[in-house]
């Protein structure tokens, strides 16, 4: 069986359920060491680390809220002190609220900008300092910005604003130690 990945290390955040849990199993059976992260769920993260670990692969689970940046810190020396670098930054970790504008609080917003934005940022400034040559970055987005369906202003504004730091970061990295722009930070979604 081919495995692409081997020898590379992947973060990939909000890794205990959903797409980044699918995207860590898939890098994992390509050869990938894989650290898990979770905010909440350690019990499904490491269910996920036991189920790669079972089928011959190497993973990690590593705790950390990725709004508040010293956690960040945490999971970026956790997975050199475990594996000794990192290639791929995966941030997949995101929440979605959908509400009418008017029901739309003070604290909704600033947690979905502290985990959607903030988190996918912060992750990229220490990617910047951790990736190896040729690392890469993967960001979510979403195809509710295309649809501008009623109820997700808040959801779509966050990842509106992760494309276009997505897209300024390819600039900024292309010269240091990665790929040229159009394949260092890709942004995806359905
Ligand atoms: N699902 C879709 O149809 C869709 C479409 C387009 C884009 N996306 C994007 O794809 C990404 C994954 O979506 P999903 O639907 O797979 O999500 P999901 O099933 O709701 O899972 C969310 C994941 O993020 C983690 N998480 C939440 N808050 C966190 C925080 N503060 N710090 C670290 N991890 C945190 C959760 O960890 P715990 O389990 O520990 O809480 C969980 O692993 C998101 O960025 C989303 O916006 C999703």
């Amino acid at each position: 069986m081919s495995t692409p990945l081997v020898n590379k290390v992947t973060i990939v955040t909000g890794a205990s359920r959903g797409i980044g849990q699918a995207i860590a199993e898939l890098q994992a059976v390509n050869g990938a060491s894989v650290v898990i992260n979770y905010a909440r769920n350690k019990g499904f993260a490491e269910d996920i680390v036991h189920c790669i670990q079972q089928n011959g692969g190497q993973a990690l689970a590593v705790q950390a809220d990725v709004s508040n940046i010293a956690d960040l810190e945490v999971l970026f020396q956790a997975t050199i002190d475990h594996f000794g670098h990192i290639d791929i930054l995966v941030n997949s970790a995101g929440i979605m609220t959908t509400k009418p504008i008017e029901q739309v609080t003070e604290q909704d917003f600033d947690r979905e900008f502290a985990i959607n934005v903030k988190g996918t940022y912060f992750a990229c400034q220490l990617a910047a300092k951790y990736l190896q040559a040729g690392g890469r970055i993967i960001n979510f987005s979403t195809s509710v910005l295309g649809q501008m369906t009623p109820t997700y202003s808040l959801y779509a504004g966050t990842k509106g604003a992760v494309e276009q730091l997505t897209r300024q970061l390819a600039k900024e990295f292309a010269p240091k130690h990665m790929r040229p722009p159009h394949n260092i930070l890709h942004v995806v979604g359905q």
